[in-house]
């Protein structure tokens, strides 16, 4: 039995990451969120405790109380509500996760064992310098346009490297070098698309904004051009990445951080499969210019190549599939529509 910490428990990933813990077994799971579950979650964990992952005390006291085998640390501010409070998403995405490698590598090192640590990190770390680059560049590897424009990219990459460093560096002129590390491993997820939550502030939102409204009978106004193209990905498929991931064997890994990647529809194209499902919805394109430029430097596709040879990534849904066998069933549940 693997004890396991969730942080964000309650958002986007950590509904499926819980759901898919409990259906596998052999996970206690402790999960930590700012706000209070709902039943669905809470009766998946063992433990959830409502607070903040500023909040040190806190953190010290969870480590004492638990030896945790494994963190997934999926509290962040997304990167629209980064934009808006700049400062306050340095404090969450950077302090935040600087608070939970530090509890990590304490718990490594009294453990004397390593502490697996699970990033979810994004295609925003990447900054392409104009519409045409990105499409002139397609799909994109690992290394490549590091230069992001929105804080909640900067804060990826450098919580990245954080990882990196807590992973082979960390207090690296001490004279001793103890036996517990950390084991950080971090997934660089695609727009992320859920049939049972929308998310909230992110930059990739018209996706399942559209397909959410549509299924509620609501008119939507899409704040990106109909050109616009960026990676998606079903639910399932993240979270089945997050759990292959942290189940490989280190040896195997050959980086720290993974592009993963499964489609990479337009928004006209995400529109007429959102259309043909739900024909009486009413959708109109009203382009918000500064997070057009936002998405516009995102890259259309990326290299999963490093993913798929050291851990066996391979998702299980493309764009039919996401459509037909898990979102347009999974929101017609969700809202009770025919
Ligand atoms: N989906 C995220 C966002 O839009 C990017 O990782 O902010």
């Amino acid at each position: 039995m693997a004890t396991v910490l969730v942080t964000g428990a309650n958002g986007e990933i950590g509904h499926g990451l819980l759901q898919a813990m409990a259906e596998r077994g052999g996970h206690r799971v402790i999960a930590l969120d700012l706000h209070a579950p709902d039943a669905s979650v809470r009766d998946l964990c063992h433990r959830f405790v409502v607070g903040d992952i500023l909040d040190v005390p806190l953190l010290r006291t969870l480590a004492a109380e638990h030896d945790f085998d494994q963190i997934f640390h999926l509290a962040a501010l997304l990167s629209t509500k980064s934009e808006r409070e700049p400062t306050l998403a340095h404090q969450v995405n950077v302090n935040g996760t600087l608070n939970l490698l530090e509890l990590a590598v304490s718990l490594a090192r009294r453990l004397g064992r390593s502490v697996r640590f699970l990033y979810p990190s994004s295609i925003a770390v990447y900054g392409l310098p104009s519409l045409e680059a990105k499409r002139a560049e397609g799909r994109i590897g690992e290394g490549a346009h590091l230069a992001p424009r929105t804080m909640y990219g900067i804060n990826k990459l450098y919580c990245e490297q954080l990882g990196r460093y807590y992973s082979l560096f960390y207090r690296q002129l001490d004279a001793e070098t103890p036996r517990g590390k950390v084991d950080f491993r971090g997934i660089r997820f695609p727009g992320l698309i859920s049939a049972v939550t929308v998310p909230t502030g992110g930059t990739s939102d018209f996706a399942p904004e559209m397909l959410h409204h549509a299924a509620q009978g609501q008119p939507y106004a899409c704040f990106v051009r109909p050109d616009t193209r960026i990676p998606f990905m079903a639910m399932p498929d993240a979270v089945q990445a997050l759990v292959r991931l942290a189940a490989a064997p280190v040896e195997r890994l050959s980086r720290q951080v993974y592009n993963v990647a499964s489609f990479s529809p337009t928004a006209a194209e995400l529109e007429h499969r959102v259309r043909a499902a739900f024909p009486a919805w009413s959708m109109t394109y009203e382009p918000d210019v500064k997070r057009q430029a936002i998405l516009d430097s995102w890259p259309e596709d990326t290299d999963d190549s490093a993913a798929r040879s050291d851990w066996g990534w391979a998702p299980e849904y493309d764009l039919d599939r996401a459509f037909d066998g898990y979102l347009l069933p999974g929101v017609r549940a969700r809202y009770g529509v025919a």
